[in-house]
């Protein structure tokens, strides 16, 4: 990769962290830490770790005597996430290959990556062989657009304005749901002891201005979709009556974005 694409991802990933960690991703790492179990001495393996929000929460319970992996695709992700912590043990691969031997972590924890895999069932399969016997799987996913009515609104807008591509690159977070369909996916890959928990979220955005731009210039680009300057002046101004439900007294949004965290067994 030049020196140019690799800066402009680490660009990418330090507004990921700044914008869509603190506002939205950040609360999830605890529960979904909970949801794995991680204790102390634990050898821990963060899947699509991004920035490494959910590692480093992990690394806070394994504590000394255990162990954390992170791995993403993302090389700026990856970037980000060495320097704010230097001791877990980042790697650059995709789920769907895992570079472990078999058996070789006690919990294997992902929030918020499965929707975005080529092969979600070959990347379950992945994460089962690397977990020990007695070992937990713990993922998270958001819920269905409809259960996330401040985003449905600003898909809809965004329909409008820039098309119906556009508009699905915002939706596809939301894809995975359906409880049935994504009970479903875990069992058809082989995971045993599927138990699939709905859980309560909150989004703080610092303002409606900040949310757009974060989806519009750091999460479109991701999915491939560029928007012209006249369009993102237009969400802008249109997106302010939109999202105004959400506005609370001091300017920041604050809106429910619910999610599932599926956990699992080998059997
Ligand atoms: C929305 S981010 C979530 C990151 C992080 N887990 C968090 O909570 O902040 C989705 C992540 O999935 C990663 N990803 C996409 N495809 C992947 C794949 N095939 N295998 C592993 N990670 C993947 C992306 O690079 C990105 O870092």
């Amino acid at each position: 990769m030049s020196e140019p694409m690799l800066q402009a991802q680490i660009d990418a990933a330090k507004a990921y962290e700044a914008l869509f960690v603190s506002s939205l991703f950040g609360e999830w790492a605890p529960k979904v830490a909970d949801a794995a179990q991680i204790r102390p001495g634990q050898r821990v393996l963060d899947v699509a770790c991004g920035t490494g929000v959910l590692a480093r929460e992990a690394a806070s319970r394994t504590g000394p005597t255990g162990s954390v992996a992170g791995l993403d695709p993302n090389i700026g992700m990856l970037s980000v996430a060495k320097e704010l912590t230097p001791a877990v043990d980042w790697h650059q691969g995709v789920a769907e290959s895992l570079p472990f031997p078999d058996d070789s972590f006690d919990a294997v924890v992902s929030q918020f990556g499965l929707m975005f895999f080529t092969d979600r069932a070959q990347a379950l399969r992945e994460m089962l062989r690397v977990l020990t016997p007695r070992g937990r799987l713990a993922v998270a996913v958001w819920d269905s657009l409809d259960n996330t009515p401040a985003y449905a609104a600003e898909v809809a807008l965004l329909e409008r304005v820039a098309g119906r591509q556009a508009a699905d690159a915002l939706r596809a977070p939301f894809v995975l749901g359906d409880r049935s369909e994504l009970a479903a996916l875990f069992s058809g890959a082989g995971v045993s002891s599927v138990e699939v928990t709905s859980e309560h979220g909150t989004a703080h955005f610092p303002s409606v201005r900040v949310m757009v731009e974060a989806d519009l210039r750091g999460w479109l680009p991701v999915m491939g979709v560029f928007l012209a300057e006249e369009q993102i002046a237009r969400m802008l101004e249109e997106a302010e009556p939109v999202l105004a439900p959400y506005v609370t007294a001091d300017g920041m949004v604050v809106f429910d974005s619910p999610a599932h965290i599926v956990t699992g067994r080998k059997s």
